[in-house]
């Protein structure tokens, strides 16, 4: 005990005991501390078509009202809209940011759809590349705007995935995590929505599309993680409205014939969502930073930047910067040289052709060139095409001129 040994040293002085436990061991605690003061962010994209309930489900998970004026079915292309959110829980603030898609699906060509998606999720990376390269940078108060998990809405049809779905899917696999959830699954029956589960699950793997799997090496979650990885895609209902049941008010949709209760398990998977985003929030962040790492390594590579030479010694990132420096130094020295020599062709081109047609300007040309003042003109285009000066030209336009002049007097 450190207090002690300070005891037996300081044998006759004064000494002072310690107010509070001193050790490494409150690492952990400082960094709590330093985490909650800071904050966290989490942002959430929800692809998927025109009005199939991703704002009703976000305002669901998150218990807020993320209402957005409806988006019309006639856009052009596929945008992305992003809406940022302080949400604080306890003493624990999330900077949530919702991106969801406009448009999607709406197209009568929708091979492209994917792309702007695409886009979004890069220049997230590219940002982010770029302050971590800044001489001077922040990363720590930085505000990341990488998606860490992506919400794919499937259509309830109970048939099966769409063309559009396993494109997107398939070209968004290796950068973002996805979770892919049926939306509006109120409209699907129960026997009806566990063959079409089955049936997405069965499309997705022959497909070779890698959907996000909740860790199962954390035996705190493990348990539970496995079963849930067992009811993907989750079946989700989403509401805005909260109705009276007994003397609660509960998120529900209100039917004719009954009620869907959002937060009710039997009713739908809302909650299981909600449960296992919460549950592995710093697992799909972590997997995030994974993803940002492959897109790192490619744009650096594709810069010219790596680690190690041809013969496995290590190369510094100045050597690289000075290589290509001088690469593209040379480069712009041959394009220059390239384009004088193409300039030099073309006015000794334009020279001759002009030396031309002086040999064969005819006596009625000339006086109509006189009359016009074209014959000057072409004089003095050729004198400067050929660099000479103008008293040369002043003097050849005079000579010329005056020997016309005599042939036309005779
Ligand atoms: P856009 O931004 O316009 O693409 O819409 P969105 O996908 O955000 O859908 P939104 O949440 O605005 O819901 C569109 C309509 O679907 C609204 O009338 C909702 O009440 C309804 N809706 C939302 N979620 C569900 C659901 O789970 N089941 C059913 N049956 N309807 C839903």
């Amino acid at each position: 005990d450190i207090s002690n040994t300070i005891d037996n040293q300081n044998d006759g002085c004064r000494t002072l005991p310690l107010s509070m436990h001193v050790g490494f061991d409150s690492l952990p605690d400082q960094l709590l501390k330093k985490s909650i003061k800071q904050g966290f962010c989490f942002n959430i994209l929800c692809i998927g078509e025109t009005g199939i309930g991703k704002s009703a489900l976000m305002s669901s998970l998150f218990n807020t009202n993320f209402e957005d004026s409806p988006s019309t079915h006639f856009l052009p292309s596929v945008r992305l809209r992003a809406q940022s959110y302080e949400i604080q829980e306890s003493n624990v603030l999330l900077k949530l940011t919702f991106v969801k898609t406009v448009g999607f699906g709406d197209q009568v060509n929708k091979a492209d759809s994917y792309l702007p998606i695409v886009d979004y999720i890069d220049a997230q990376f590219e940002a982010y590349l770029e302050e971590e390269l800044k001489v001077m940078r922040s990363l720590f108060s930085y505000h990341d705007t990488r998606i860490h998990v992506c919400l794919y809405f499937i259509s309830p049809t109970g048939r099966s995935l769409k063309n559009i779905d396993l494109l997107t899917m398939r070209s968004l696999d290796s950068k973002v995590n996805i979770i892919p959830v049926i939306g509006k699954a109120d409209s699907i029956s129960k026997t009806e929505l566990q063959e079409f589960k089955k049936k997405i699950m069965t499309e997705l793997v022959t497909n070779g599309i890698q959907i996000y799997q909740f860790p199962t090496d954390d035996e705190t979650v493990s348990e539970m993680n496995t079963i849930t990885n067992g009811h993907l895609p989750f079946a989700v209902v989403g509401s805005m409205e909260k109705v009276k049941i007994g003397n609660k008010m509960v998120r529900a949709r209100q039917y004719p014939w009954g009620i869907v209760k959002v937060e009710n398990e039997s009713h739908c998977d809302t909650v299981k969502l909600r449960r296992m985003l919460c549950t592995n929030m710093e697992d799909l962040r972590e997997k995030t930073c994974a993803y940002y790492e492959l897109y790192r390594r490619c744009r650096l590579e594709k810069l010219g930047c790596k680690d190690v030479g041809p013969e496995n010694e290590p190369v510094s990132l100045q050597e690289v910067f000075e290589a290509k420096r001088l690469e593209f130094f040379l480069e712009m020295e041959r394009k220059e040289e390239e384009i004088k020599q193409r300039f030099v062709q073309r006015v000794n081109e334009k020279a001759a052709m002009l030396e031309e047609a002086e040999q064969q300007a005819s006596m009625p040309v000339y006086l109509e060139f006189l009359c016009q003042g074209r014959f000057r003109v072409n004089v003095r285009k050729m004198y400067s095409l050929k660099g000479l000066s103008s008293t040369g030209e002043q003097a050849a336009q005079g000579s010329v001129e005056s020997q016309y002049l005599e042939v036309f007097k005779r």
